[in-house]
């Protein structure tokens, strides 16, 4: 079993990625913290709760984060993802979000749970690296962080910068330094793993998961016409984490560009203060797990 906090901008993929993770019962979800990135962070909190609602899980605790990186302003992916971030209206709730903020909630985790905390890292890294400045024995506490982020080469946002990252690089330094065993899932490689707008057979819509996975790419597929495929990065990377031989790895300091054109490129050499940075992706076995993972396990 592990224990982890889901730092998160729902986002569509987002989305999908939180449906599996709710559907994989070796993960105890202590709370997911909200972020500005794929839409403004009163959206994609909202969402989180919505999401969690609509999932069944309204008791799971969602912290609110950052509204803004740590320099300068969110570039919002509301062209990508549809007004509200989710192409899809879900059902408003009640309950609002747990009175402590993102960082704090994570740092709170961090002592409460210690070497067994694993965060899962979805959007910019803005709330992780808020939580790593504010309390740096925290580098000391966490199991591990995964990313969605980056790319050894390419990007979405520019020819050389992933939106995660692109959207608060220096927060990426920050959390790529840290020492903590971090792992790096990027662009190139969940670029490789896809929903096909001719294949709709995926889901049976027999879960609510797989209902809810099948609305938003619908959704999506009719908010994008001109788009083949919709990638499952975010689902990718909580696949590598329910299933870690589904990605093959190298050992690399990852630095990240803070300024210019190539602003948010992750440039990975050998070094000292070394990440996980996923090189492969056997892709069958990973959209055999994302579709598994929409399913709600049996009783
Ligand atoms: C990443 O950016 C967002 O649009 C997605 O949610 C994913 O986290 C892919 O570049
Ligand atoms: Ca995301």
């Amino acid at each position: 079993m592990a224990t982890v906090v889901i730092d998160t901008d729902p986002g569509t993929d987002d989305a999908i990625a939180l449906i599996m993770a709710l559907n994989s019962p070796e993960l105890e979800i202590k709370g997911l913290t909200t972020v500005g990135g794929n839409a403004r962070l009163t959206h994609t909190t909202a969402n989180a709760l919505r999401l969690l609602d609509r999932l069944g899980h309204p008791e799971i605790p969602v912290a609110a984060g950052a509204s803004r990186p740590l320099r300068g302003a969110y570039e919002y992916g509301y062209g990508f993802h549809g007004s509200g971030g989710l192409t899809i209206a879900l059902r408003p709730v009640d309950s609002g979000p747990h009175p402590l903020r993102a960082a704090e909630f994570i740092i709170d985790a961090g002592s409460t749970y210690g070497p067994d905390l694993t965060l899962i890292a979805l959007g910019p890294l803005t709330n992780v690296a808020h939580a790593l400045q504010r309390q740096p024995v925290l580098a000391s506490q966490l199991h591990k962080i995964i990313v969605m982020g980056g790319a050894l080469e390419g990007g979405n946002v520019t020819p050389y910068a992933e939106f995660n990252i692109y959207n608060d690089p220096t927060a990426a330094n920050v959390v790529f330094s840290s020492g903590v065993p971090t792992t790096m899932i990027g662009l190139d490689v969940c670029r490789q793993v896809a929903f096909d707008r001719n294949k709709t057979d995926w889901s049976d819509g027999e879960t609510v998961g797989e209902e809810l996975a099948a609305e938003i790419v619908s959704a999506w597929f009719e908010f994008q016409p001109d788009q083949p495929i919709y990638d499952l990065c975010d689902p990718l990377a909580m696949a590598a984490v329910v299933e870690p031989g589904i990605l093959t790895y190298t050992q690399a300091e990852v630095v990240v560009a803070t300024s210019g054109p190539r602003s948010g490129e992750t440039r990975a050499t050998t070094g000292a203060r070394s990440v996980k940075v996923a090189t492969g992706v056997d892709v069958n076995r990973a959209h055999a797990t994302v579709l598994a993972r929409l399913k709600t396990p049996e009783a």
